[in-house]
């Protein structure tokens, strides 16, 4: 059973990216969103390397933990990843995602992930085609699929992962695994995701914009009910 299904508070769970939050008071921030009715909480670390912008670490993690109980949803946008993974586990992520471009030994990452006692993601970028998830089908928890090119929030989405994540859909069949769309989600997206098979939204700008907790609120609401609303017609 995928870690969402325990925490799962309707049929979309949605996980706002602290990316586009104020930095200068993430703990707040993260009680702010969640009042607003946040599932998960999206952590996105980049080095500037493997991706061009940097952003925090596990000390940065270690901080906001004990701001909230709900899931750390860890977004990992760095290579190597594999000698950081435990410093983010023992951070207090509860999922820990590498890119399938970021590592050349993809299956001994996600075991290692595992082995940390974590829930192991995949992300791939949006022209990264889905066979490299294949043969790791039975390693991972959650499949997050890139809807921009990775580095920065407030890009624009980018149609052609709609496809992918239909065909991710049918590749997984029955395993529990997660899938997750990353980049552009608002409430004009969401539908098109959601009717693909994607059961996890990361929004970054489109939660973070008002900057008030009645403003997080609305948007929250606005991408989960544009999602449900698909579904509910798919059904
Ligand atoms: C981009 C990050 C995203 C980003 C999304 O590399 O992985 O999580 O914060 O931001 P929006 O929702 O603004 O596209
Ligand atoms: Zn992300």
């Amino acid at each position: 059973m995928p870690s969402s299904q325990s925490e799962r508070l309707s049929d979309t769970i949605i996980a706002p990216s602290m990316l586009a939050s104020d930095f200068s008071c993430l703990g707040e921030e993260i009680r702010t969103v969640v009042q607003a009715g946040a599932d998960w909480i999206h952590l996105d670390v980049m080095d500037g390397h493997f991706v061009p912008n940097i952003t925090f670490g596990p000390d940065v993690i270690a901080a906001m933990r004990p701001h909230t109980d709900r899931i750390f949803d860890t977004h990992l946008m760095i290579e190597p990843c594999d000698p950081y993974l435990e410093a983010f586990a023992k951070a207090g992520s509860d999922i820990i995602t590498v890119h399938a471009e970021a590592t050349s030994h993809l299956d001994r990452s996600l075991q290692a992930i595992r082995n940390l006692g974590k829930k192991a993601g995949v992300s791939i970028n949006p022209a990264t085609p889905e066979n490299v998830l294949e043969y790791v089908l039975d390693r991972v928890d959650l499949i997050l699929v890139m809807s921009v090119n990775p580095g920065f929030g407030g890009q624009k989405f980018i149609p052609a992962v709609v496809e992918k994540i239909a065909r991710i859909k049918s590749l997984i069949g029955a395993r529990p695994i997660d899938i997750e769309v990353d980049g552009g989600v608002t409430a004009e997206t969401a539908p098109l995701v959601a009717a693909a098979g994607a059961n996890v939204l990361v929004a970054g700008s489109a939660i973070f914009k008002g900057g008030s907790a009645d403003a997080y609120r609305t948007n929250i609401n606005a991408i989960r009910s544009a999602s449900e609303g698909a579904l509910r017609s798919a059904a």
